[in-house]
């Protein structure tokens, strides 16, 4: 059994009723890093906030299941959720300053996480807080502990979030471009922690990112969003090796070492109605069939999985 299963999920605006994600199944293994990429808007972040039952107020979830180590999350109360929130399932965003409570050291923030999910206090819950800004990298953690989150470096501050991230031991830890603010050399050795995290204590996660060349260290797989729907998925030499879909194919297109693709994206004159493939007016390959039907996901290879008509 994986460890997160989502199943035909559904977010629609509560406002207009346009769909936001439309119908995404995925599974994630124990012990896997499973990268999300696809452009801005396509769905990766609501996908993440839907797993943490946080969707913004305006947006619900019409149809699905999120199944998470057995457990139906969706059914759960408010309060059910927020026990395997930050203890089970824990997240790491971009901005550790939108996070991190301002008014509190870093210290008192994570023996707060300690108290509230495992009633742990004093000596012990100080020495787990220690040993864990240990396991994160963070030097002279005993000194650390006494700061306030604007006196670190962006650098520690993820670090730090990672810490609160992982204390609990969390079976899962979703990512969403958490690098992406940070500096080169700060990115890399932030991945390489996550790396050691995934290999040391089997922490399965979700990385969410536009960044290509993290994705091909880092995660064993790869989704592929496109306007809130998965297009492509597959172990990552697959993807990277031989990207199927053409939207894929686009996105590859301008990661460095590989060839030149020959994918353009052409302006077709014919428009596909509401009915057709998603992908249809940007499509280099954009077909007959597209104009009118919508492909499904369907598998073309072991573990190799494309949303495209030129597949079926
Ligand atoms: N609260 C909201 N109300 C209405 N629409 C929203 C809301 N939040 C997100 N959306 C829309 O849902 C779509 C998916 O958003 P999402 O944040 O998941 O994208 P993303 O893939 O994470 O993008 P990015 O790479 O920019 O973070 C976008 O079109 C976005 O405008
Ligand atoms: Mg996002």
């Amino acid at each position: 059994m994986p460890l997160l299963k989502v199943q035909d999920l559904f977010v629609t605006s509560t406002e207009n009723s346009t769909y936001l994600l439309k119908g995404i199944s995925f599974s994630l293994n124990h012990g896997e890093i499973l990268g999300v990429l696809g452009e801005s808007g396509s769905g990766k972040s609501l996908t993440a906030l839907s797993v943490l039952g946080l969707l913004p107020a305006n947006l619900k979830i019409t149809s699905g299941e999120i199944i998470f180590d057995g457990k139906e999350l969706l059914s759960l109360s408010f309060q059910e959720l927020q026990k395997i929130r930050g203890k089970k399932i824990s997240i790491i965003f971009q901005d550790p300053l939108s996070t991190l409570n301002p008014v509190l050291t870093v210290g008192d923030q994570l023996k707060e996480i300690l108290y509230y999910h495992l009633g742990l206090k004093g000596p012990s819950a100080q020495d787990l807080v220690i040993k864990t800004l240990r396991e994160v990298g963070i030097p002279d953690p005993e000194l650390r502990l006494k700061n306030y989150p604007h006196e670190l470096s962006g650098g520690l501050r993820q670090r730090v979030m990672i810490a609160m991230s992982i204390l609990c031991s969390p079976k899962l830890l979703i990512a969403d471009e958490p690098t992406t603010a940070l500096d080169l050399t700060i990115q890399m050795q932030i991945i390489e922690l996550l790396r050691r995290l995934n290999s040391k204590l089997g922490l399965s996660i979700l990385f969410i990112t536009h960044d290509l060349g993290v994705l091909r260290w880092l995660a064993h797989r790869i989704l592929v969003y496109y306007q809130g729907q998965i297009v492509e998925a597959a172990p990552t030499e697959k993807i990277f090796t031989k990207p199927c879909h053409p939207y894929t194919q686009l996105l590859f297109s301008s990661y460095p070492g590989r060839e030149k693709s020959p994918v353009v994206v052409q302006k077709h004159e014919e428009k596909p109605s509401k009915e057709g493939c998603e992908f249809w007016s940007r499509c280099a390959v954009a077909c007959e069939r597209g104009l009118k039907e919508k492909p499904s996901l369907i598998e073309i290879d072991h573990d190799h999985l494309i949303r495209c008509f030129l597949y079926d």
